[in-house]
């Protein structure tokens, strides 16, 4: 069939990038990380004052859009690609719990949405393209050739996410860290615009009890079984 689309979907923190950015080098593919460029435009907005005691100024973020340009940089030996916003490399910054705790609102945003949106059809319109994200097989590439959507539990997301953050020397309680994949779970699946949810057509992963390289393997048959 030649170079394919795939869409991995899921829940917060079941390791959707790590398995799909595995994929993507593997098959030679492009590896998009969708909530990085989520998260980019909330760390923008955490840098430009436009989240304070009142919460996030959704019309000041919305009138800056103009002022966010995202590229993702030179793919490493590991297939990960930096995410670079306005010329700087922001790909560590993203990753703090102050930002995953403002991305899921920044996400609700439909102007943000559609600019994000339109960027991933550029970057996926040729298929060889793996990208994972909430809302790739229901919205973005409802025509992907692929789609996946992961789960686990919440206790199993919540301790890997705090294993990453405390590798990386951040303070944290796993009970903040189990608050936060829980409460963006929440708002991404009732959110008005592109909610999380399963396509009809995508297959469902709990990786609860599998190891990354029993996941490797599943998505990769599964890839094959369609190129
Ligand atoms: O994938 P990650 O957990 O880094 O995504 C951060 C957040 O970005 C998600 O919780 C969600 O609010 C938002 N997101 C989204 N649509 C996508 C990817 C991410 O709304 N396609």
């Amino acid at each position: 069939m030649g170079r394919i689309t795939i869409a991995i979907d899921g829940h917060s923190s079941t390791g959707k990038s790590t398995v799909a950015r595995q994929l993507a080098h593997k098959l030679g593919y492009i590896y998009v990380d969708s909530g990085a460029m989520y998260r980019a435009v909330t760390y923008f907005a955490l840098q430009n004052g436009l989240v304070d005691h009142d919460g996030l100024n959704e019309a000041g973020l919305v009138a800056r859009l103009d002022e966010i340009s995202l590229n993702f940089g030179m793919t490493d030996e590991a297939g990960k690609s930096p995410i670079i916003l306005n010329g700087e490399n922001v790909e560590s910054a993203i990753r703090t719990l102050e930002v995953s705790e403002w991305v899921s609102p920044v996400a609700t945003l439909s102007e943000v949405r559609k600019k994000m949106v339109q960027q991933q059809h550029q970057l996926g319109g040729e298929g060889g393209i793996v990208m994972d994200g909430r809302d790739i097989g229901t919205v973005v590439f409802p025509q992907a050739d692929l789609k996946i959507f992961m789960t686990a539990s919440a206790q199993v997301r919540a301790q890997r996410r705090y294993d990453e953050l405390l590798a990386r020397g951040d303070q944290i309680s796993y009970s903040e860290v189990l608050e936060n994949v829980t409460e963006r779970d929440r708002i991404d699946s009732t959110r008005e615009v592109s909610p999380l949810k399963q396509a009809d057509d995508a297959v469902l992963i709990d990786n609860s009890e599998m190891t990354l390289e029993d996941q490797f393997q599943l998505v990769l048959k599964l890839a094959l079984q369609k190129i």
